[in-house]
């Protein structure tokens, strides 16, 4: 494994030691354990769009394994080639994370450096934050995923994607709940349908999406570099604002999951974000153990 930049690359068993790695340091951080295991070494941090978790949490992640982030904000691809910045980034760095609008351009960056890359989100994929929400989900539920559903309510965009690529790994039941014309990727799905063990189902149906529930997961409604079709997607998405009678839908103990940053009143509201099944705050904890399980393994 060079890089992180689709869960569809990884092997189950791969995926399952960067979760066991996430526990065992974070048992170690709130232990203060040092595990300065990349020590010494330095992580460049690529970013053409926004972030608050990322962001702090690969640079507060690499500092405590030992080595260092170098932010750079900029434009791949516009002062020069992607292929030139990663041939540079190698004779400096021991590791490179990009978040970028195309994804193809992560795939140039791993494709010309030999140092491992990282996807810290693509208009396509987010691999980092499925790693992080699945920590939390084998804390609150458990590490036998086998009978669980987790239904995603909203936009099938890249946060989605990579629960589908995950849950064509680890046996994980899956469902999209949307409006009509926001059902994502069908190449993604179709791949994911191949291998998955379990089921991987879309609907539009709200009941029937959160039926038997044990996860209620939402995202943005509008992703970054969407934000000219806000009003569009405001409209479409209405109808699935996850509320009280929608968690009501779901199993009584089912949890709330969001990425963040949560847009409160639209895709979620106060109520559920501030309520006591809601566990985005220890997915956001999360970004930090699982990456810097992701490092260790990639950079160590
Ligand atoms: N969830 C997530 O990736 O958050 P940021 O956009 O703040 O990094
Ligand atoms: N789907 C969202 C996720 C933010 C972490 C976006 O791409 O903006």
């Amino acid at each position: 494994m060079k890089d992180l930049i689709s869960l569809a690359d990884c092997t189950a068993d791969q995926i399952l030691g960067l979760l066991d790695l996430a526990d065992e340091l974070k048992a170690k951080q709130h232990a203060g354990e040092p595990h300065r295991m990349l020590a010494g070494k330095s992580l460049a941090m690529i970013f053409e769009k926004p972030s608050l978790r990322t962001r702090v949490t690969f640079q507060t992640g690499i500092f405590q394994l030992g080595g260092q982030g170098v932010l750079i904000d900029t434009t791949l691809g516009k002062r020069e080639s992607v292929p030139d910045v990663a041939r540079n980034l190698d004779r400096w760095v021991d590791g490179i994370m990009a978040r970028t609008f195309s994804h193809h351009h992560v795939i140039e960056l791993a494709e010309y450096a030999e140092a491992p890359v990282i996807n810290a989100l693509t208009d396509l994929l987010h691999p980092c934050q499925i790693l992080a929400d699945t920590q939390a989900l084998r804390e609150h539920k458990g590490h036998d995923l086998d009978s669980l559903k987790l239904a995603f309510v909203g936009d099938g965009n890249n946060v989605y994607h990579s629960w589908v690529n995950l849950a064509a790994k680890l046996p994980l039941n899956v469902t999209l709940v949307c409006p009509e014309g926001y059902e994502g990727d069908g190449a993604i799905l179709a791949a994911a349908r191949a291998t998955a063990k379990g089921r991987l189902d879309v609907t539009h149906d709200l009941e029937e999406g959160l039926r038997d529930a044990d996860a209620v997961y939402t995202d943005v409604w509008a992703s970054m570099g969407q934000e000219e079709e806000t009003a569009v997607r405001e409209k479409a998405f209405a109808p699935y604002q996850v509320n009280g009678a929608v968690m009501a839908l779901a199993k009584p103990d089912a949890v709330f999951m969001h990425c963040l940053p949560a847009h409160r009143g639209s895709e979620v509201t106060d109520e559920v974000m501030d309520g006591p099944r809601c566990i985005a705050f220890d997915e956001a904890e999360n970004r930090l153990h699982a990456q810097k399980a992701v490092m260790a393994t990639l950079m160590g």
